[in-house]
C-alpha cells in the first residue's frame, strides 16, 4: 500500500513540474507532499474526505464583500500566526500578527493626536503616543500608521450599524521624530463570529472563540519591511488563550490611568530595512571598511 501511496504521490508532483513558474512549482510541490502525506497517515476515509468537502464549500459560502470566512479558518488554526511568523523580518524588528477579518482600506486621514472615535458609546480613552523607527533605533519619518479597533461592545463598524463606518480609524503620517499618537476607546475582548462554520469547528471541538483585546495597526515607510501587528492590553484575561494565537510578548503595553481620566500606553515600532536596501547598505560598508584597509 505504501508504495502505491508513493507512485500515486510521484506521478502527482510529476505532472505539476511542468509548471513554469518556479515559486507556484516549489508551493505545489511542498502542499501535495503535506496533503498526500496527511490523507496517508490519518487513514483519511471517503467519508471524511466528503464531510472536509462539505466544511470547505460551506465556509466559501460564508464569505461575501465583508466576511472573510476562509480567513477566520485560517486564523483559528495558526495558519496565518504562523505566515507571521516565517516572515518575521528581523528579531529587532515589531513582530506581525493577523490581520483579521474586520481591516477596511482607505481609513480617513487624520491628524497627529487625533481621537479615532467617531460614535462615542462612552467608554474609557485610551491615548496612544508611539514611535517609528528602524531596528537601529532611528526614527522613521513620514512613516504611515493606518489603526482600526473595536468598540467598547466589541464591535467593528461592518458588525454594528450604530456605528459610523469610519469610528476607530484612521491613518496618520510620522513626524520628523518618527512620533505618532491617537486617541480610541480601550479596546476589549471579543468573540470572533460564531455563526458560521468556523464557528461550528470551535464548538465541535470544544475551543473559546475570545480574542484577546487589542488596537490593529499597519505601518509601513518607504525602505522598511512593514508590519501588520497589534497592541495587546497586558490586563486581559484572554491574553494566553486568544483564539487565533496572535498575542506576542513585545505587543503587550500596560496602560496606565492619567491625570485627565484617559488611560496611555506606549508603543515603539521597530522596521526592518527592506532587503535590497539591507544588501546595499551592507555592500557600502563592506567597500568603506575596503577602502580604510
Ligand atoms: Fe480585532
Amino acid at each position: 500500500m505504501a508504495n502505491l501511496q508513493s507512485e500515486l504521490l510521484n506521478d502527482v508532483l510529476a505532472a505539476f513540474e511542468t509548471a513554469p513558474d518556479v515559486r507556484l512549482r516549489q508551493l505545489l510541490r511542498s502542499l501535495l507532499i503535506h496533503l498526500h502525506g496527511f490523507v496517508a497517515e490519518a487513514h483519511l476515509s471517503h467519508d471524511e474526505w466528503q464531510k472536509g468537502i462539505a466544511f470547505l464549500t460551506a465556509v466559501g459560502r460564508a464569505c461575501t464583500p465583508d466576511r472573510q470566512e476562509f480567513m477566520l479558518l485560517s486564523d483559528v488554526l495558526g495558519i496565518s500566526s504562523a505566515v507571521d511568523v516565517a516572515k518575521d523580518s528581523h528579531p529587532q524588528a515589531t513582530p506581525g500578527t493577523v490581520l483579521g477579518p474586520y481591516y477596511v482600506p482607505n481609513s480617513p486621514r487624520r491628524q497627529p493626536g487625533a481621537s479615532l472615535i467617531d460614535t462615542d458609546d462612552g467608554g474609557q480613552r485610551l491615548h496612544v503616543t508611539g514611535t517609528v523607527c528602524s531596528i537601529d533605533g532611528v526614527p522613521i519619518a513620514n512613516a504611515a500608521v493606518d489603526i482600526w479597533s473595536c468598540a467598547s461592545n466589541g464591535l467593528y463598524p461592518a458588525q454594528d450599524p450604530a456605528q459610523s463606518p469610519t469610528n476607530m480609524r484612521g491613518l496618520m503620517g510620522t513626524d520628523a521624530s518618527g512620533r505618532f499618537d491617537f486617541v480610541v476607546l480601550r479596546p476589549t475582548n471579543y468573540s470572533i463570529p460564531m455563526d458560521g462554520p468556523v464557528g461550528e469547528l470551535l464548538r465541535a471541538t470544544g475551543r473559546s472563540p475570545m480574542r484577546a483585546a487589542h488596537v490593529h495597526l499597519i505601518v509601513s515607510a518607504a525602505g522598511y519591511q512593514g508590519v501588520t501587528t497589534h497592541l495587546f492590553d497586558s490586563q486581559c484575561r484572554y491574553l494566553s488563550s486568544d483564539s487565533v494565537f496572535s498575542t506576542r510578548k513585545p505587543l503587550i503595553r500596560q496602560f496606565l490611568q492619567s491625570a485627565n481620566g484617559e488611560l496611555t500606553a506606549c508603543f515603539e515600532v521597530k522596521l526592518a530595512p527592506q532587503p535590497a536596501v539591507a544588501s546595499a547598505a551592507a555592500a557600502a560598508a563592506a567597500a568603506a571598511a575596503a577602502a580604510r584597509s
